[in-house]
């Protein structure tokens, strides 16, 4: 292809470009905290800090590399859509948060060096439709890639402990952690259902598994709470209820 003078796509992103990237988010993120007058969002909530937002940046950078690599899509737009999507999560209106991020990246992107503007698009559009709640398919690759990956760092061990976390600011006590447990298996059950992919299925499921084996190992080990093993008639009752961090406060969730 090269001989005919066909220009051959070579990672237009290096490592210290996308060094880069993670300072600007890491920076941005601190400053939307330090600029925000109080009132408005619960901050002593885990995941309205710009700690936690920034990790769970990082936690879907490494899933959407991993789904993008094994599913075929352009990594390096679905890492850098990755580590731009909730940029402005803590500056911007969650409805708008997407959007608005999508500005960011591509204000940074035009600016800081000459990337193809169909790399720039391709980032952005991705960004944009991050917080889409509909079928999954109707995406490009790139996008569903981020949004599977955005979903699954909502769920297995990572996700129980955010949960458990917030019993603790909500005053609830341990014997609460296996009701609390069963919503995290149920999201997660959720979040299997709605990935398209093969590969983020499997990660689904693996992590799955070991939320079940947690709940197991809690109703084995603290007494009053039921051991899930023994009571499987009981297993519709629990968990219908919707995301828990989500609860009261639509504009706080994890996306
Ligand atoms: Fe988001
Ligand atoms: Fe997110």
């Amino acid at each position: 292809m090269s001989s005919l003078g066909v220009e051959i796509k070579e990672s237009p992103i290096s490592e210290a470009e996308f060094a880069a990237m993670q300072e600007f988010v890491s920076d941005y993120l601190a400053a939307s905290v330090n600029n925000e007058t109080e009132g408005g969002r619960m901050r002593w909530y885990p995941w309205h800090s710009a700690e936690y937002r920034y990790n769970h940046i990082l936690n879907v950078v490494a899933l959407a590399t991993k789904i993008a690599r094994r599913e075929g899509a352009d990594v390096d737009v679905t890492r850098v859509a990755a580590v731009f999507h909730d940029v402005a999560k803590l500056s911007a209106e969650q409805d708008a948060h997407a959007a608005v991020g999508a500005d960011i990246a591509r204000q940074f992107l035009t600016s800081r060096a000459e990337y193809p503007p169909s790399f720039v698009e391709a980032v952005c559009g991705a960004i944009e439709d991050h917080s889409y709640s509909g079928d999954l398919d109707e995406l490009s690759l790139e996008a569903r890639c981020l949004v599977e990956a955005d979903l699954l760092d909502k769920i297995g061990a990572h996700g129980t402990v955010l949960l458990f976390l917030r019993m603790g600011y909500e005053s609830r006590s341990h014997l609460d952690s296996g009701e609390v447990t069963e919503r995290v298996l149920e999201r997660g059950k959720d979040v299997k259902a709605r990935v398209a992919s093969d590969t983020a299925d499997g990660i689904a499921h693996q992590r799955l598994e070991r939320v079940q084996w947690f709940r197991e190992w809690l109703g084995a080990e603290i007494a009053g709470l039921d051991d899930p093993r023994d009571a499987d008639d009981d297993a519709d009752s629990a968990g219908n209820s919707k995301d828990a961090d989500d609860a009261g406060s639509r504009a706080t969730g994890t996306r």
